[in-house]
């Protein structure tokens, strides 16, 4: 699959090259980089790394009928992490936090930001934890990595060619692969049956996850009543 990798040892963040850089630059190119001082999370969080331990790059997408599907190219990111990460290196227990956060069992091995200015660009950032062995001070979620999972070290070129040409397959794809991005996400949905907290119409609610719809809508029922979710942050309730 064609693209091109631009990769820097250290960078702020690779999303804000290419918001930067955007316009000189072609359709599917990449950013990577071992290090980033400023690495940029969901909701205004930084996003961690230590220097040469993990994964971390974004994908520029320029071509206006995939500009034009938006957030939606977010779920083809997820899938295709998730099931490299399944069934080229055989981890168990991946799951996909919805919309586009990957788990092993409760913890976070990778999370996605897109970023963008719809129909100009659409950058999909990735950061995947490889090799680290600790995360030190706070985070949102409890993170974890490859490594910590299997107990070997990741060979990081080797992971990203074949994660990338996977990447880059989904998104030309994308129209083709819809049902099996469906069918592998629902049946790796981590929040599916779990009670959560949501914020909808300027309230938080809560109520139970009963799954992803075609539209990939979260679907959240409470007394029968249910509540489709396009976007936002879930929080799933600590049982008492
Ligand atoms: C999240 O909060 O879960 C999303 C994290 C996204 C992190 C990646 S790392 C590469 C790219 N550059 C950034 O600054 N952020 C994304």
């Amino acid at each position: 699959m064609h693209y091109q990798e631009i990769h820097f040892a250290t960078i702020d963040s690779t999303n804000k090259y290419l918001k930067e850089n955007y316009a000189s630059l072609d359709d599917l190119v990449i950013v990577s980089s071992d290090y980033q001082s400023k690495g940029k999370g969901r909701n205004d969080r930084i996003w961690k790394s230590d220097n040469g331990d993990n994964l971390l790059f974004s994908l520029l997408i320029k071509e206006r009928d995939l500009v034009n599907l938006g957030g939606y190219l977010s779920l083809p990111a997820a899938y295709t992490v998730a099931k490299y990460l399944e069934e080229e290196l055989n981890i168990k227990d991946v799951y996909i936090k919805w919309p586009n956060d990957i788990y092993i069992k409760d913890k976070k091995v990778c999370g996605i930001l897109l970023e963008g200015q719809l129909p100009n660009y659409l950058i999909i950032g990735i950061g995947i934890n490889l090799n680290q062995k600790d995360f030190i001070g706070d985070y949102h979620v409890s993170p974890t990595s490859l490594f910590l999972e299997t107990g070997k070290k990741i060979e990081i070129n080797d992971f990203k060619k074949g994660l990338f040409s996977s990447l880059i397959s989904s998104i030309i794809n994308v129209d083709e692969l819809k049902e099996d991005f469906l069918s592998y996400y629902q049946s790796h949905d981590y929040l599916k049956d779990k009670e959560v907290s949501f914020y909808i119409d300027n309230e938080y609610k809560n109520g139970k996850v009963v799954g992803i719809d075609d539209k990939f809508a979260l679907i959240i029922e409470k007394d029968g009543k249910r509540s489709a979710l396009q976007s936002g942050e879930i929080t799933i309730k600590k049982e008492n």
